[in-house]
């Protein structure tokens, strides 16, 4: 079987995306049952990190726990990787000892790189610009409370950041549209977007963009990597709170999603995020479940 990588959000098909929303399902409804399920028996995932995380890693390590095999944890501070080891060796090392490799890390281009080198699949668990797995789990959630995605309005209000631009890829596998707003200054990369990206339209107030969408969802102003930006990013973003004002002008029946760790106050207004639109910790759930299927689908294929 060729080696098949989960760089950005546009590495699978549509047609593979249904298979794998089944999948989770399955692997959902084991879990929810105690009923063990063990395909990667003996198999090994290397994490590595080079930012922080709590929900990529305790469900990467969970998930592979869960499907029968074992999860090692790398980060810059403690591994090679910190004192420069070239990121094309470590690739040719984690890949000839593991099964599977999920890195959290800066610039695309490294997992680019280190993809490039890896003998076995390597999943992006974070990059500056992309985000799969968590739209992945977003987009499953959405499909479990509203059903098919296709053709709904997703509003994105606040930075145009690694979790927009894994939603501007997923609007085009799945056929729905992205109303996006972003403060002056903080604008979309058009090279991080497709060329005649159709399924997104920018507004330039954030209450606009939220008018008639069917899921609203932001993220932190500062993401990891751009803390030295925080004071400026905090004026230039002050009005892009999604607040209960913003989820009126959306349609009645509305979700609210946040990939958290979320800021109260900040991006979100904690009535919105505590509040009954909001399904944040069935997402966060979800991540598991997702990745479970992809571990799955990356190392065995279909089964
Ligand atoms: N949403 C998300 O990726 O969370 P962590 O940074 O905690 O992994
Ligand atoms: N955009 C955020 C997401 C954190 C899960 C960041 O990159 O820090």
């Amino acid at each position: 079987m060729a080696i098949k990588h989960y760089l950005t959000f546009a590495d699978l098909t549509l047609a593979e995306y249904e298979y794998l929303i089944e999948r989770t399902k399955v692997i959902k409804r084991k879990f929810k049952n105690y009923e063990p399920y063990h395909p990667l028996l003996d198999r090994t995932l290397v994490m590595v990190f080079e930012k922080n995380s709590t929900r990529t890693r305790l469900s990467f390590e969970a998930g592979m726990h869960q499907l029968g095999g074992a999860a090692i944890y790398l980060n810059t501070r403690d591994s090679q990787l910190g004192r420069g080891e070239p990121v094309e060796d470590a690739a040719q090392v984690m890949s000839r000892m593991c099964d599977v490799i999920m890195i959290r890390t800066f610039g695309q281009e490294i997992i680019d790189r280190f993809a490039a080198h890896s003998r076995v699949p390597v999943i992006n668990g974070l990059t500056n610009e992309h985000h799969p797995c968590q739209v992945f789990a977003d987009v499953f959630t959405y499909i479990e409370h509203r059903g098919s995605i296709a053709g709904k309005t997703v509003a994105w209000v606040g930075d145009a950041n690694n979790m927009l631009y894994s939603w501007l890829q997923a609007a085009e596998v799945f056929g729905f549209h992205v109303n996006v707003s972003t403060p002056a200054g903080y604008d979309i990369n058009p090279a991080l977007v497709s060329p005649n990206h159709q399924r997104h339209t920018v507004f330039a107030n954030p209450a606009d963009a939220c008018e008639g969408a069917d899921l609203v969802t932001t993220d932190v102003w500062t993401s990891m990597g751009y803390e030295q930006e925080n004071a400026a990013r905090l004026k230039a973003f002050d009005g892009w709170i999604v607040d209960a004002d913003k989820m009126r002008r959306a349609n009645k029946d509305a979700l609210f999603m946040h990939c958290l760790p979320a800021h109260r106050g900040e991006e979100v207004s904690a009535d919105v995020i505590d509040g009954p639109q909001s399904v944040v910790w069935e997402e966060a759930e979800n991540r598991l479940h997702v990745q479970k299927a992809l571990l799955e689908y990356l190392v065995l294929g279909k089964v």
